[in-house]
């Protein structure tokens, strides 16, 4: 069984996502957090760029030799009361100085073909990670939240991004729940990311439909719109 998972973002009115061109004020940021505590999930997950602001930028390989690490997950347990911060970082480029992101324990999503020395780096830091899959351009998300649900114990997942990471979700019909800080700003930039950004998508149908859950008025003129989704992903 796989976690519930709310997709938790702050769009532009255009649904861009790229807030550090937009001058949001800090109501705004606050707004974002406060709204994402509701839920009381047991994890947040984002893509390897939207990692990368939280990481120390991206690792440069090392030709280190490390010996032949068996290609089996890496759980550190929860502490009670901790909430885990995941990344879908399948290539292992994620250069982490720390094992947790803002205070929450840290978990690597990876595929098998990731560089031996990457695990032998997240060993040495005490970051948990875990494999859904083979190779790094054919990940199972699905698989993903399975372990994470039984090796984890993550019964509720936000999903925070970037449009790659939620797209890549929405495909594959993991998404339950949109949770939108819609922000007041038109960003206007042709190829900037989206909520969702398919790859590949040339599908005759929209990706998802939902259904109206709530609108609210949300500080700093935000509306907080909450959908729950109808039909997922795999559309003609
Ligand atoms: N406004 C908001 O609420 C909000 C929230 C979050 C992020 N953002 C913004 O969104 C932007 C980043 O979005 P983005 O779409 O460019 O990137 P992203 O979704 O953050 O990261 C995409 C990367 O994650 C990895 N990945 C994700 N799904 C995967 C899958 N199914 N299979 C394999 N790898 C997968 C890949 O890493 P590799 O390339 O290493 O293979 C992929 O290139 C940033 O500007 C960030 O600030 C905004």
């Amino acid at each position: 069984m796989k976690p519930y998972v709310i997709c938790h973002m702050m769009p532009s009115v255009d649904g861009r996502l790229r807030a550090d061109r937009w001058d949001v004020p800090e109501a705004g940021h606050k707004e974002y957090e406060r709204t994402a505590d509701t839920y009381h999930a047991d994890a947040w997950v984002c893509g390897r760029k939207t990692m990368e602001e939280f990481a120390k930028g991206r690792r440069r390989p090392k030709r280190a030799r490390t010996g032949k690490i068996p290609r089996t997950d890496y759980v550190i347990p929860r502490e009670k009361g901790k909430r885990f911060a995941i990344a879908i970082d399948t290539r292992g480029k994620l250069a982490w100085s720390d094992n947790e992101v803002e205070g929450d324990p840290l978990i690597e999503i990876l595929t098998e073909d990731v560089p031996d020395s990457y695990l032998a780096f997240l060993r040495e830091r005490g970051i948990s990670y875990l494999f859904a899959g083979k190779r790094a351009n054919d990940v199972d998300l699905a698989l993903a939240l399975e372990k994470l649900r039984t090796k984890f114990g993550v019964k509720k997942l936000m999903l925070e991004g970037g449009g790659e990471t939620n797209g890549s979700f929405l495909r594959e019909g993991l998404v339950d729940e949109l949770s939108l800080l819609l922000t007041p700003v038109a960003d206007g930039q042709p190829g900037e990311p989206a909520l969702f950004d398919v790859e590949g998508a040339h599908h005759r149908k929209a990706m998802a439909k939902l259904r109206l859950k709530s609108v609210r008025r949300a500080a700093a003129d935000m509306l907080w719109i909450r959908y729950s989704v109808r039909t997922n992903g795999r559309a003609d």
